[in-house]
């Protein structure tokens, strides 16, 4: 597409969100409100344009490969455009204004809007929509027909006005000359003395200059976020929408209504997600995987066949296939899990590896601990990793052997194919094929409880 550039705008107070963070920085399924709109503009120009003011150095954190524009006081969407005058001085093609919270605008949307635009050789134009709520919405006055004669403010309404359910989605083209030189004519006359962008419109149409609005079939594209009610809208809306995208593709979702899944998360062909999962970041999960309620799985990737029981918590980590674990297990901190492994209940792996074929079935703590194939982690078992100051590192070769309830002291190293005695403190090495007994020798007294009744 030739020749458009684009200028979000995402410099407002967000007043309404009560938030000591920028609005355009809150998180609807697991990406920023600014990233989902840049990510639908960046298709059709490579020259975008963000006004950030409020919370400014946030927002400027969050984003890149765009131009910054400064909008030093916050005195209105029109006054925000102005900042970026002196940026597209010498710029004579058309503008694509959108702004920073309205997430589930899609660049397919904006490419037909653009079109129509052109083709209709206008000077402005608004992409709008019918909606049943339209309270807090800026309303498409008409006159002679159909042209668009002004956009009016819900709070400037009157009850008449209030009626039109045509509402502004505050998404326009503008040829940007005619932009720039019509916002050097609005006022800030209305109830929020604010410059409103909303005004050029009536400037353009009160000098003849053709307005076109571009009325899409549906409001639900174009939902904008000012309150955190609204956020829980389009958050559902998104969630929803990736579901059903999931589900189209092949994954059995039994309750998408209790079902969180991110943006980003990619699941293979005939994997199962039971209900109240939630999936976040950059998750992949490969085929025929199943997932039981309750599961929070987040930056994590999982192989094919392998199951998550109930309750789990998966956090950058990387499952491999046949894996099975849980119910209640937690995976965190770049954990490796190689195919076929098993860990069960209560089972908290952190920064730990566990190769093909190991087991830990029942209640331990592994941390910092790599552990070859083929091992047996018997329940209880704990890696004392922490010294109270420095973290060490426990080895377990292949098919060691760890008895119930033992502790391994680290640093230490468990040689291959050994056994370590149920209840034992290991505090040294143990070589190769060697039985390791660390604890306290049974002593059995006989008739000692006769005595004790005696005395
Ligand atoms: C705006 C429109 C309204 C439209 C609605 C659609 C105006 C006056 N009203 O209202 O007609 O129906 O969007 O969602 O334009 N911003 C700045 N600097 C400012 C003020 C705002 O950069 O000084 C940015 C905000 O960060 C936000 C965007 O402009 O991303 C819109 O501002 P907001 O206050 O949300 O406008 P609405 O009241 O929703
Ligand atoms: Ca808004």
């Amino acid at each position: 597409m030739g020749n458009v550039r684009v200028l979000i705008l995402a410099a407002g107070k967000s007043t309404r969100m009560k938030s000591k963070y920028a609005k355009v920085l809150h998180l609807a399924a697991g990406n920023t409100l600014i990233e989902h709109v840049l990510r639908s503009a960046r298709p059709l120009s490579g020259e975008i344009y963000v006004v950030v003011g409020h919370s400014g150095d946030q927002v400027r954190a969050a984003i890149s490969g765009v131009h910054i524009v400064e909008q030093k006081e916050q005195l209105g969407t029109g006054h925000a455009v102005l900042a970026a005058r002196d940026s597209f001085s010498d710029y004579t093609g058309d503008v694509l204004v959108l702004p920073g919270d309205v997430p589930l605008i899609t660049s397919a949307i904006l490419k037909d809007f653009i079109e129509f635009h052109r083709s209709g050789g206008f000077a402005a134009s608004v992409l709008t929509a019918d909606i049943d709520n339209p309270a807090g919405y800026g309303r498409i006055v008409r006159r002679n027909g159909n042209e668009v004669a002004s956009i009016v403010e819900h709070r400037d309404a009157t009850a008449e006005t209030r009626n039109i359910r045509e509402i502004n989605s505050s998404i326009y083209v503008f040829n940007a000359p005619a932009l720039f030189e019509s916002l050097t004519k609005i006022g800030n006359d209305n109830v929020q003395r604010e410059y409103y962008l909303t005004d050029v419109i009536a400037v353009l149409a009160g000098k003849k200059q053709k307005v076109g609005a571009y009325k899409i079939g549906s409001a639900e594209p174009i939902l904008g976020i000012n309150t955190r009610q609204e956020l829980a809208a389009v958050s559902r809306v998104m969630n929803r929408n990736r579901c059903d995208f999931l589900m189209t593709e092949g994954v059995t979702i039994i309750d998408p209504d209790t079902t969180y899944i991110d943006a980003d998360v990619q699941i293979g062909v005939d994997s199962v997600i039971y209900p109240g999962v939630q999936i976040y970041g950059s998750t992949t999960i490969g085929e025929d995987v199943t997932i039981r309620s309750f599961c929070r799985i987040s930056n994590a990737r999982i192989g094919a066949r392998s199951v998550a029981l109930e309750g789990c918590v998966i956090v950058d980590s990387t499952l491999g296939e046949d894996v099975s674990i849980g119910p209640y297990a937690h995976v965190r901190m770049d954990s490796r899990l190689a195919d076929t492994v098993k860990i069960g209940n209560f089972v908290e792996m952190k920064k730990s590896v566990l190769g093909a074929g190991t087991k830990s079935m029942h209640l331990a703590y592994l941390g910092d601990a790599t552990i070859g194939k083929n091992v047996n982690v018997g329940a209880g078992v704990i890696t004392c990793n922490y010294d109270g100051s420095k973290k060490h590192a426990t080895i377990i070769e292949d098919g060691a052997f760890i008895g119930t309830d033992s502790q391994l002291i680290a640093p230490v190293r468990i040689g291959k194919d050994a056994y370590v005695a149920a209840g034992s403190s290991i505090t040294d090495d143990v070589p190769a094929e060697s039985l390791a007994i660390g604890r306290g020798r049974q002593v059995n007294k006989d008739g000692w409880v006769k005595q004790r009744k005696k005395s």
